[in-house]
């Protein structure tokens, strides 16, 4: 079990796969042309290995606690073209696997079925974040999917009360219903892997002068119901709170060191019912920034190298355009393009340069510093190989698995 989970967060491992390992061998070489001095040294043309890929800004739950609220609603979506333009553009130069997520919630796109099927054909690995509302559109493409793909449901409760207050779905969709239809999903294609997500919420969250309703009591109980409806995992993660006037996420800022031990207590304690209630049968993850608050590192996480690596091996294509990180989709000094970036050959070299620029110019060290990294120890990792100087060609290589970055 431990094995497993470190394989899911082992991002270095993923970057070391037979079939991606020369765009991390170039890039390094690159990045040593660069630090040497050789100014006019070529970027490498590899593009992402993987993509985060938003569909739409529509969404019809309302969470409070939604980490990418001020994105919603704003009408705007990727059309068909562009996202079959992309994906193809992408697949000729690497790309392996693609995450469809939000932003909004992506089963509202018109075209779901149809893109769940173009990403497949194109022999990609496809993850697909829903929450859960419009299962039947999933239950269509279900059966194309393979043993590496995943259905990740964002649940955040195991009472229906909870997920209420959790999500203030339109249409009143009660939480029995969606563990009903992750079954059928499930029935119809047992290799699908499928996911139950929890945003753990503590006493006292307040965003917007809201306060979240705290599920931290019901970790045990999601796994519980995991079990029962087919689910192959629950995956824990610390509620996110955006720091007032700025883009960025911040886990216990300030800091407030008595807090955090009360709250790690607690968590620590229901992880550990919700582990015994697993027995085996359904694996537990934990997020790189849960593990690192359990391990009292999560301010570590928020030092960078100068440099951020992970820009160069997965992007995220959303309405509002091309951004170079998960965290920070939709603020506009990480926009590398408009969402037209990757439609055709010209478009992928123009927002490669504009890549290029970013790796070269943006600061992770002071950019960063209030987000805990979830690609921290990948960036690490690179960086200090770089600095090494040992050959890319002792880069230990291990087979193909899973490329979601
Ligand atoms: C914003 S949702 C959009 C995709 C889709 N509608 C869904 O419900 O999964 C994408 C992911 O962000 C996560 N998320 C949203 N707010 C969060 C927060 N405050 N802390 C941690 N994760 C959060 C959700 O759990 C979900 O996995």
């Amino acid at each position: 079990m431990e094995q497993l989970e470190k394989r899911e967060h082992d991002f270095s491992a993923k970057l070391r796969q037979e079939s991606v390992i020369s765009a991390l061998k170039d890039y390094v070489s690159w990045q040593r042309e660069l630090r040497a001095g050789r100014e006019d040294t070529v970027f490498p043309v590899h593009g992402p290995v993987s993509i985060n890929l938003d569909l739409t800004t529509a969404c019809n739950f309302s969470c409070p606690h939604c980490v990418d609220s001020r994105l919603l609603n704003t009408g705007d979506y990727l059309d068909l073209e562009t996202v079959r333009k992309s994906i193809d553009t992408l697949e000729k130069n690497g790309l392996k696997s693609v995450i469809i997520i939000g932003g909004g919630e992506p089963t509202i796109h018109k075209n779901f079925q149809e893109i769940v099927r173009f990403i497949k054909h194109r022999g990609l690995q496809v993850g697909i974040a829903t929450n859960g509302s419009r299962l039947e559109k999933v239950a269509e493409v279900a059966r194309e999917l393979s043993g590496k793909d995943w259905v990740r449901l964002s649940l955040d409760a195991a009472r229906e009360s909870t997920f209420f207050k959790a999500h203030r779905p339109r249409g009143r969709t009660p939480l029995s219903g969606i563990l009903e239809g992750a079954s059928r999903i499930k029935d119809l294609n047992p290799e699908v892997q499928l996911g139950y997500s929890f945003v753990v919420v503590w006493e006292g969250i307040e965003v917007n002068g809201y306060e979240l309703a705290a599920n931290v009591d019901e970790m045990e109980l999601a796994v519980k119901n995991a079990q029962e409806h087919g689910f192959d995992y629950v995956s824990f993660k610390p509620c996110l709170v955006r720091l007032e006037g700025t883009m960025r996420e911040s886990l216990f800022d300030p800091p407030d060191p008595q807090r955090e031990e009360r709250v790690i207590e607690q968590i620590r304690r229901n992880l550990a019912s919700a582990q015994a209630a697993a027995s085996g049968r359904v694996r537990i993850l934990k997020s790189v920034n849960l593990e690192a608050m359990l391990d009292k590192r999560v301010h570590d996480l928020k030092v960078q190298p100068e440099t951020c690596h992970s820009q160069y091996f997965r992007t995220v294509l959303a309405p509002s355009g091309i951004f170079h990180c998960p965290a920070l989709r939709g603020v506009e000094h990480a926009r590398l393009a408009d969402a037209s970036g990757y439609r055709g050959r010209a478009n992928f070299e123009f927002t490669h340069a504009c890549l290029e620029h970013s790796i070269r110019s943006y600061n992770a060290r002071v950019g960063c510093n209030t987000v805990v990294c979830f690609y921290h120890q990948v960036n690490w990792w690179i960086e200090r190989f770089i600095a090494s100087g040992e050959p890319v060609e002792s880069i230990p290589v291990v087979g193909d698995d899973n490329f979601f970055l």
